[in-house]
């Protein structure tokens, strides 16, 4: 089969279904879930605990198999984990005996990139995250919010054309997470990158995305976790986190957020 370059960043998620085996039976974590994401696009999953956001993410990341329905990217169906998905999590997943150049220049080594381009593409990612200055510290030597610049900066040289990133600054403090926030922007304006980015913060997702994806159900609501609404955030390029569209919109997301489960609006 043949994939075109204009589906290089699609993801494509057809009546997906996954199901976990419990010692009490087996349990839909999420069902029916279908989203179209186009090349570039951001777009944010909100939703309260065990809606099955995370698992969303990891079933396009490859770790885990969908039980039914389909998950492709970039024209093919997912069945592992590839260089055309770079995942970013909450903690770092730092190699901490490897400074920050290393860590970047170590996943391109593994894919068979020569020393010399390593370094150079390594150089140069490092720099799009603004760490230069530091490209030989090791992680310990480092605060939370530069940790997690390295491990953008690792995901990103590997040129994924879908970054998948669960509450990547969840564990940072507010300052830090602000900045983080307008780095990524930049950053995948720059790249093309499309993402899809799980959080908690509302303000992140309406900040960020140029949708925002709500999620409802799960276990303990009885329903399987599924898309209750599809969010357009029609805010423009700068975005003022004080606007009252801005806040208008936040409230109406929470408003899904925190809708009774079980309602599937379209
Ligand atoms: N490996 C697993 N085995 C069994 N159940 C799981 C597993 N991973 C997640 N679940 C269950 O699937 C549901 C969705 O989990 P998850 O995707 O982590 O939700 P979220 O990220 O939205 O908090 C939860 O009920 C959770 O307990
Ligand atoms: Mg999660």
């Amino acid at each position: 089969m043949i994939i075109s370059e204009s589906h290089a960043g699609r993801v494509v998620l057809d009546d997906v279904r996954k199901t976990y085996a419990a010692s009490s039976g087996s349990v839909d974590a999420v069902a029916g879930v279908s989203l179209e994401v186009l090349p570039g696009e951001f777009v944010a999953i909100v939703g309260a605990s065990g809606c099955g956001k995370s698992t969303v993410l990891r079933m396009l990341a490859g770790f885990e198999s969908v039980t039914a329905g389909t998950a492709s990217v970039g024209g093919r169906p997912v069945t592992r984990p590839g260089p055309d998905r770079g995942v970013v999590f909450q903690d770092y997943g730092l190699f901490p005996w490897l400074t920050v150049a290393e860590n970047v220049r170590f996943g391109l080594r593994q894919r068979g990139v020569t020393r010399g381009i390593a370094r150079q593409r390594a150089e140069e990612y490092i720099a799009l995250v603004g760490l230069e200055r530091f490209a030989d510290r090791f992680p310990g030597q480092l605060s939370g919010g530069m940790q997690q610049r390295v491990a953008i900066a690792r995901v990103l040289a590997n040129q994924p054309s879908v970054l998948l990133m669960d509450e990547p600054f969840g564990a940072l403090d507010a300052l830090t997470r602000t900045q983080l926030q307008r780095e990524l922007h930049r950053i995948v304006g720059e790249t093309g990158t499309t993402v899809l980015f799980v959080t908690h913060s509302i303000e992140e997702a309406v900040y960020l995305a140029d949708r925002v994806v709500v999620m409802t159900g799960g276990a303990s609501h009885g329903v399987p976790g599924h898309i209750s609404r599809i969010v357009p955030v029609d805010l423009g390029e700068h975005r003022d986190v004080n606007a009252s569209d801005f806040n208008a919109l936040e409230r109406e997301i929470a408003a899904l957020v925190h809708a009774p489960a079980g309602t599937r609006e379209r």
